[in-house]
């Protein structure tokens, strides 16, 4: 049988970590986890039910149903992607929007949330064939991932590029509060106290800032054939 590869993929928000994971999968017919949708959803349902907003936060709340939030990966075959559920509800574009990303740094950074997650992430990658992106799938998901890639960009590309993802989705945006929204997550991401951004020893650095997808593509088709060939 084939050799099936687990690849992790972190970085820095808005690097294009999905958008280079998904095609990484798409390539090798793996399956591509979104794991950062996973806590927008989490946000998301905490936003819904009022244990987060504007100057709160309701631990407890969010603890006592911890175990009532369900996320799924449902493939849309018109589209061909995978989009995110939550509790049976198509949640893929509510979790892309500037409230929830306004606080899903908060949620991200409650221990029992990602003990959650991260239980859920190893689930899926059980059997291997899987590309998963992220901050911490490298150094704490899959400290054993076959290969690991560690992304970043500078902060004006990244807004640059998730302002015109935001606008090709018809959301709303102001450039500027984007680039804000990106510095404040850096700041939150590497300085939470559990799994902060690191990257892992292993991992091998992606500054993607003045390269395209396609460039990024031949970059690891080398790298992931050697992983495949065993050297
Ligand atoms: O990749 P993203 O911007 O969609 O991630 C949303 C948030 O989730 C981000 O602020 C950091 C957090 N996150 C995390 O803490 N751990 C992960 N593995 C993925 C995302």
């Amino acid at each position: 049988m084939k050799k099936k590869l687990i690849i992790a993929i972190d970085g820095y928000s808005s690097c294009g970590k999905s958008t280079f994971a998904r095609a990484i999968a798409k390539e090798l017919n793996y399956i591509f986890i979104d794991s950062g949708a996973m806590y927008r959803a989490v946000t998301l349902y905490c936003m819904n039910r009022g244990f987060i907003g504007e100057g709160k936060l309701d631990i407890p709340g969010i603890l006592r149903e911890l175990q009532d939030i369900n996320i799924e990966f449902v493939y849309n075959p018109d589209i061909d992607e995978y989009e995110t559920f939550l509790n049976s509800g198509n949640v893929e574009k509510e979790i892309r929007g500037l409230e929830v990303t306004s606080h899903v740094s908060r949620i991200s950074q409650i221990p029992e949330v990602r003990s959650r997650m991260v239980e859920l992430q190893r689930q899926i990658g059980i059997f291997k064939g899987i590309v998963m992106d992220g901050r911490d799938i490298g150094t704490v998901v899959f400290p054993d991932a076959d290969l690991k890639i560690f992304m970043t960009a500078s902060v004006e590309i990244r807004a640059k590029r998730r302002f015109d993802e935001l606008k090709s989705k018809g959301i709303k945006v102001d450039f500027e509060e984007i680039k804000r929204n990106i510095i404040v997550r850096d700041i939150t991401d590497e300085n939470r106290d559990i799994s902060p951004l690191r990257r892992a020893n292993d991992a091998i650095i992606l500054d993607n800032s003045r390269m395209t997808v396609a460039e990024q593509m031949e970059w690891v088709h080398r790298i992931i054939k050697n992983k495949l060939n065993g050297s």
